[in-house]
């Protein structure tokens, strides 16, 4: 079997990094760029204005599009790009969390394609490039500005919502920026939900059946800096290392699952955003404790890794004791920077885990990842497991 590693062919990281905007807009040959970002950042803070001046101080038209909501919808994304469109734009920039650049990634991929987003979702089918993105993430979490995944919520043709993706090489950055300051005005609860997802990222992915070599450095590093440096960025959102180490450690961990591939945490937690509107990173925390319990004994040993690279001492244990370890390392790590770890924490009753449990099954592009064959009834146990209703072993 043959595996293949894309990425965006640039990645600039550092503090201050934000500032090369306007260059590399420059150097991809951009005159009118459309900037896609959200209305907490345009206000609230001051990464939008000093982008939009770099840009405009290296010669180019600029236009904004801030109208994008957390979790955002197909409707956002359309008119996104029906703004866009009339900007008549040639590089698009994303500047935000995974919402407003995955909102960048559909306008780029809408406005250089004849086909409708509706005929994108899945794999491999946006027809051509999208117009060129720079894509700046101001969370440290999603790890979308090196992946080529776009993730919206739908309508659901017999009423309510579902998450879906898109993925496509052709929705990846030409340049990805990532600039650990523009993090550093993120509110203690979004640092620690996109820390989260981050984790979850790198840790579906060390697991996952699908990792490849260079997936499983950059994931079981990627754990080890966020199990050092999650707790520290939550306390104290100033602490300009632990920062740069998140941002570092998202980013890596997305060039890690774009490749390597997410498994049932994400697949029970798109379920869970679509279905109950819980947010992403909040989702997949609740959850993340749950399937590792649930995955260790089809992966001891990267368990066991996991383990000694959140820092538990694991010296003298049985491999055994050591994977579970890292299930309740992860367990204490959600608890302590304050996420909800009970389903009904998030006001999802157990009447509803069949309903959840069945839309999960449903995404078996990413279930077929996971390390551990999981069936209807083994996600509904799962369910029940972060619901209080079992309690095997904690
Ligand atoms: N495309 C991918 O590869 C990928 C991967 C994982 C998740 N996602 C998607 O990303 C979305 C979640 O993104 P997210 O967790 O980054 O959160 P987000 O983009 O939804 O932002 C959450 C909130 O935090 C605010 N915020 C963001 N950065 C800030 C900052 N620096 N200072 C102050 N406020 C800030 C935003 O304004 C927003 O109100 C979900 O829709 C999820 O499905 C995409
Ligand atoms: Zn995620």
């Amino acid at each position: 079997m043959s595996q293949e590693f894309q990425s965006p062919p640039r990645i600039i990281t550092g503090e201050g990094s934000a500032s090369a905007v306007g260059a590399q807009a420059q150097a991809l040959g951009a005159t009118r760029v459309i900037v896609v970002t959200d209305k907490v950042l345009r206000e609230k803070t001051d990464c939008v204005t000093n982008a939009v001046a770099c840009l405009k101080a290296s010669g180019l038209a600029v236009e904004v599009f801030d109208d994008v909501e957390p979790d955002p919808s197909v409707g956002t994304a359309l008119r996104g790009a029906e703004f866009a469109r009339a900007c008549k734009p040639n590089l698009v920039v994303g500047l935000g969390g995974g919402s407003a650049l995955d909102i960048a990634k559909a306008t780029a991929a809408i406005l250089a394609n004849e086909t409708p987003l509706t005929q994108m979702w899945g794999v491999g089918n946006v027809p051509a490039p999208g117009l060129p993105m720079i894509l700046l993430p101001t969370t440290a979490g999603t790890g979308s500005e090196v992946t080529p995944n776009c993730i919206l919520t739908d309508v659901k043709p017999g009423g309510g919502h579902m998450k879906k993706g898109i993925v496509s090489p052709h929705i990846l950055a030409r340049v990805a920026i990532v600039d650990p300051l523009l993090t550093a005005t993120a509110p203690p609860l979004t640092t620690a939900s996109a820390g989260m997802d981050a984790l979850t990222h790198a840790i579906e992915t060390y697991v996952s059946r699908s990792a490849q070599p260079l997936t499983m450095p950059l994931a079981l590093e990627a754990i080890g800096l966020i199990g050092k440096y999650l707790r520290r960025a939550v306390a104290n959102g100033g602490d300009l290392e632990a920062r740069r180490q998140m941002a570092n450690a998202s980013m890596m961990a997305g060039l890690a699952f774009a490749n390597g591939f997410l498994g049932g945490v994400h697949a029970i937690a798109m379920a869970m955003g679509g279905q109950f509107g819980v947010a992403h990173g909040v989702a997949n925390s609740l959850i993340l404790p749950y399937v590792m319990e649930f995955n260790e004994m089809a992966a001891t040993e990267k368990f066991a890794a996991i383990a000694e690279a959140l820092g538990e001492p694991i010296e003298g244990l049985s491999e055994r004791d050591a994977a579970r370890c890292a299930t309740e390392a992860v367990h204490q790590l959600v608890i302590d920077v304050g996420l909800p770890h009970v389903l009904a924490d998030v006001k999802i009753s157990e009447d509803s885990i069949p309903a959840l449990a069945e839309e999960s099954f449903g995404n078996q592009r990413l279930l077929k990842n996971n390390p551990r064959t999981a069936t209807l009834q083994d996600l509904r146990r799962i369910l029940e497991a972060a619901s209080g209703l079992r309690k095997e072993r904690r």
